[in-house]
């Protein structure tokens, strides 16, 4: 570990204009100097340096920060890669802490693993560039597959030549252990070179360093597999990369959007053509650490698929994960034959961008269309596939997101509205339940908290932090079935409680309330139900929380309330202001129902300024916005007629 004092050594030693003028041609202007923001694309500059201040900010697109921040943004460093990158820019000393012995020693091993794959990549480019056999078989074929040599270089392809072992006896002759190039899987067990006669891709971690290589066969006809890569070692776990991720990382975060490929070979042919946004999942489907990997990036992933109906179903069926992730997935379904590498080389760049534009389909629509196709005229097998969609639906994390697409599928699949509706709301209740169950076994496993563990009182509410009117009379009215009608049951045949209900379409906004009490209960609750223990009435009454107590004792004797402000704000009229002491399943509806209302309108907003923004950059995406813009809508008006005509 970096030292506090060295770290602030470098920290103090950068000079915020010197670390920009590396990437960002800077003119002077008065005391601050000014240029092009490489955070966004503009033609007047409006990106500012101060270097008496120590910070930049940009005045188009908001991004600011410190000399670290830049790097970080820009760079997509780590702060320890951020600091370590200035401290060689200065030329400071970095002073660790001591370390054990034991670390010591494993941070040598891997340190030592990359140096040897660093000393295997120069190898088979070496081969690639300066060998004749290296020039007419492998410099060639990348030539024939019209990868220029800049593209061939900046990814580290070589090639292997057709030998037992040349490349480990040269390695071991220059001084690298044997036992090190086995380890890493660039020698057999029998000293033989494990890579023969193939074209070469180095795999990059995050930070551009090689953890490990595939390598393609040349011959046509061989029975012998077309791609042979690493065996899993102790710095390349397949699962874990996304190869091209280290190159695409500044340029997803530029998109907001990430392009997902099969190949190596599509992934350079993409970055060649200057879309540089792309990773690829090299032939597998999507795991969980390398959706998390994406997830550092952007929530927007774009996955071309070669035009193969019968895969692309297979795939679809794999794709929950993502959606629990909470990521926004469109497909785009390559022409029949062809994958993103060959279809770009055949079109041209402009061509292939327009189309994976225009085919972008998102996913659970895409999945509800071909669905729909399958059960055409089968009533039997749609029930099924309705079940299917209702599961994928559920899996997203974000409610209003979920009803957005129940609406939608509503319409392609031709069912009722509220069909979808109820299943999903089953589904969520359900899945909630069970993610209780499970997070209960595994804290079962760890060993048993003391109590002060198991309840740690709310922190006291920031003095003067008072939510806006209105926006709390939603976030009241959940509190309030929380607490009156927690312990009811929501559905019977699946033995789920409101609480849990509720619970199921709020969680992934717990920290979002604007009022703090509310806030809190609602996180109490949700911790609550992870303990497997119930919220009802009797819970609040008895908190220990003296605020929380007082609180479940006024909503309990006293009638309930609508405020006047809150009809005036949403235009809402309520025709009757009493509390339903029973219903609670229906009532708790209703209240998400309110509760949506004011999320969606804060999402036109944003959703508003985003429009705003990507038309001034003239990108034609503001249309898929402004189509969202119509739903949200279309969806906030019907939600407020709803709410206005409900009789409680
Ligand atoms: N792959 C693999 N082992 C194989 C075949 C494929 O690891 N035997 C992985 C590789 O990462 C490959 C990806 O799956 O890039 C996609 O495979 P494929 O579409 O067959 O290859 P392309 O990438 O299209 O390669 P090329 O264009 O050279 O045929
Ligand atoms: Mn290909």
């Amino acid at each position: 570990m970096i030292k506090p004092k060295s770290v602030e050594e470098v920290i103090e030693t950068a000079r915020i204009e010197e670390v920009v003028q590396d990437f960002v041609n800077l003119k002077r202007r008065g005391v601050n100097m000014i240029g092009l923001c490489p955070f966004h694309a503009e033609k007047t500059p409006s990106f500012n340096v101060s270097p008496s201040k120590g910070f930049y900010k940009c005045f188009g697109c908001g991004k600011g920060g410190d000399a670290v921040d830049f790097l970080m943004e820009l760079e997509q460093m780590d702060f320890v890669e951020a600091i370590r990158y200035l401290a060689k820019k200065y030329g400071i000393q970095i002073e660790e802490t001591e370390v054990s012995q034991e670390v010591r020693q494993e941070q040598q091993q891997q340190e030592s693993l990359f140096l040897v794959n660093e000393y295997a990549k120069q190898f088979y480019q070496d081969q690639l560039f300066d060998t004749d056999v290296g020039k007419s078989v492998g410099l060639s074929y990348f030539r024939e597959r019209g990868f220029r040599e800049e593209v061939v270089r900046k990814f580290g392809l070589g090639f292997a030549p057709d030998k037992n072992d040349a490349f480990t006896l040269k390695a071991t002759h220059e001084g690298y252990n044997p036992e090190l190039l086995k380890k890493l899987g660039l020698t057999t067990q029998y000293g033989r070179d494990f890579f023969r006669n193939r074209v070469m891709f180095a795999i990059h971690n995050l930070s551009g360093k090689v953890v490990g290589f595939g390598g393609r066969i040349l011959a046509k006809d061989i029975k012998a597999p077309k791609y042979i890569n690493t065996p899993e070692t102790d710095i390349y776990t397949k699962s874990k990369v996304l190869y091209g991720a280290y190159f695409a990382k500044r340029g997803i975060r530029k998109e907001d959007e990430c392009i997902l490929v099969e190949g190596y070979t599509d992934v350079l042919s993409l970055h060649q053509a200057g879309i540089e946004n792309v990773v690829a999942s090299s032939g597998t489907s999507l795991t969980v650490d390398q959706i998390r990997l994406i997830k550092r990036y952007t929530e927007n992933v774009k996955i071309l698929y070669d035009g193969d109906l019968a895969g692309i179903k297979a795939a679809l069926r794999g794709m929950g994960m993502v959606l629990e992730e909470g990521l926004n997935v469109r497909i785009v379904l390559l022409p029949e034959g062809e994958d993103p590498d060959s279809y770009l080389q055949r079109v041209g760049t402009e061509a292939f961008r327009d189309y994976i534009t225009r085919e972008a389909k998102d996913f659970i629509m895409f999945q509800a269309g071909l669905l729909q196709e399958e059960a055409a005229g089968d009533p039997i097998k749609k029930a099924k596939l309705i079940k299917e969609i209702v599961e994928s639906i559920a899996k997203i994390p974000d409610p209003l997101k979920r009803s957005l697409y129940v609406r939608e599928c509503a319409r392609i699949m031709d069912v009722e509205e509220q069909l979808l509706v109820n299943e999903a709301n089953k589904v969520v209740a359900t899945q909630f339940k069970k993610g209780q169950q499970e997070k209960d076994r595994a804290r079962l496993k760890e060993e048993a908290p003391q109590p002060d563990e198991i309840f740690v009182a709310p922190p006291p509410p920031a003095p003067g932090k008072q939510a806006a009117t209105g926006d709390e009379f939603q976030e009241k009215d959940i509190i309030r079935i929380l607490i009156a009608g927690g312990g009811e049951i929501f559905d019977e045949e699946e033995k789920t409680t409101v609480a849990q209900y509720i619970m199921g379409n709020i969680e992934d906004v717990l920290d979002n309330f604007d009022y703090p009490l509310y806030g809190r209960i609602a996180k109490d609750c949700h911790e609550r139900l992870l303990a497997n223990e119930p919220v009802n009435s009797d819970y609040f009454l008895s908190h220990a929380d003296q605020q929380i107590r007082e609180l479940a004792i006024n909503m309990l004797s006293s009638p309930y309330e609508y405020s006047e402000n809150w009809e005036k704000r949403w235009e809402i009229f309520l025709t009757s202001q009493s509390m339903p002491d029973e219903n609670f399943a229906k009532d708790s509806t209703q209240a998400l129902k309110r509760f949506k209302l004011r999320k969606l309108n804060k999402m036109i907003v944003q959703n508003a300024e985003k429009i705003k923004q990507l038309f001034e950059k003239k990108s034609d995406d503001y249309m898929i916005y402004l189509k969202l813009d119509q739903k949200l809508k279309v969806m906030r008006n019907e939600l407020a007629e709803e709410l206005g005509t409900v009789v409680l």
